[in-house]
């Protein structure tokens, strides 16, 4: 049988209670092996049980580096509400300020209040990411009211699920044109800010939808595996000029979206929209809906430099859906 290195043990595991690792560990530097244990050597075991990472240990969690987006510019389609409003307010409390690429004013407006209540600057650009001319005057506002282009979160994506011999033609052209062409344009028209910077991250939101088959979602599923499959072109392309882009495959996360999903699915399976939800979660192996922070706090990691070597990944965020690919 192998034998498990000392460092792969103990990685990058905070400190926790029972670990036997963090009371042996010795101190060494962050970011190297052992490294986000702790900065300094413990005064004793009980001081260093106390510590996470970046200072006490409050919870299960490592407290990550205070302000790691500080400084950086973040803009967040559809982040009126649902996954997007969570992923400005996560990047938001990271340091970053945030542009709001909407079409609804009034949820855009809220999400900008909620944004500058965390001390950020927030700006709503309305932007139908349908439209390329609307995703130039995205990338031009940002740059002319808040200076730069760090990040790029395509969120904003509708959803509609029909029989695979109902799915009309205007079904298929309103799945794609938002879930996966507004990617690429919306990427396309910040690019050139983040070469010219030489520095990037580009995050988008897929779906486990992406990875595997539906009986009655095809084209949703279509264009989210088309995200998976321009997450890996552009990460490939643009790898040399210093940006880094990745994408989420969530689950069944609880939002407006959702509440569609349980609508149009519990109809087509014969059930009510709540049977249909609690059937969902049953086969969540971590036994509970998705947040929308469960997938804000993802897409703020990538976009911190902690994953600084990753880019052109499809990464699932989705209580243990989806175990492959
Ligand atoms: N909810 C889920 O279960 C789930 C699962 C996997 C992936 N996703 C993906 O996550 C993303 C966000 O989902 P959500 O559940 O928060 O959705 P949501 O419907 O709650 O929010 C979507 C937001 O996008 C905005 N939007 C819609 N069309 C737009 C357009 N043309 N231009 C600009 N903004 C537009 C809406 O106004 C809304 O604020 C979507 O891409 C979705 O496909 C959701």
């Amino acid at each position: 049988m192998p034998t498990t290195s000392r460092a792969s043990r103990c990685g990058a595991r905070p400190p926790t209670r029972s670990s036997s690792c963090s009371r042996r560990a010795p101190a060494s530097k962050p970011g190297r092996g052992g490294g986000q244990v702790s900065r300094s050597a413990p005064a004793s075991p009980g001081r260093s049980e106390r510590l996470g990472a970046w200072g006490p240990f409050r919870g299960p969690h490592v407290r990550r580096p205070p302000m790691e987006l500080k400084g950086q510019v973040a803009i967040v389609t559809g982040a009126g509400r649902g996954i997007g409003r969570a992923t400005a307010l996560e990047l938001a409390r990271l340091g970053a300020d945030i542009v709001i690429a909407e079409v609804d004013q009034h949820n855009a407006d809220t999400t900008a209040k909620l944004v500058k209540d965390l001390g950020r600057r927030a700006a709503v650009v309305h932007t139908d990411v349908t439209k390329r001319a609307a995703l130039a005057t995205m990338a031009e506002r940002t740059k002319a009211e808040l200076g730069r282009i760090d990040i790029l979160v395509n969120n904003a994506g509708i959803y509609r699920a029909a029989a695979t011999l109902d799915v009309t033609e205007d079904h298929w052209d309103a799945i794609m044109d938002i879930n996966a062409k507004a990617v690429f344009f919306a990427s396309q028209a910040v690019l050139p800010t983040m070469i010219a910077q030489k520095r990037g991250s580009i995050v988008s939101l897929a779906s486990m939808a992406g990875k595997i088959g539906s009986k009655t979602n095809l084209p949703y599923n279509a264009s989210k595996a088309a995200v998976v499959s321009m997450t890996k072109s552009l990460a490939l392309a643009h790898a040399a000029d210093g940006i880094r882009v990745n994408c989420v495959c969530p689950g069944f996360v609880e939002t407006d979206m959702w509440t569609m999903v349980a609508r149009d699915q519990s109809k087509l399976l014969g059930l009510t929209p709540e049977e249909f939800t609690r059937q969902r979660e049953k086969a969540v192996p971590l036994g509970r809906m998705e947040r929308p922070e469960d997938v804000a706090n993802v897409i703020a990691f990538l976009c911190t430099e902690r994953a600084g070597y990753m880019t052109g990944q499809a990464l699932s965020v989705d209580g243990g859906l989806v175990m492959h690919g």
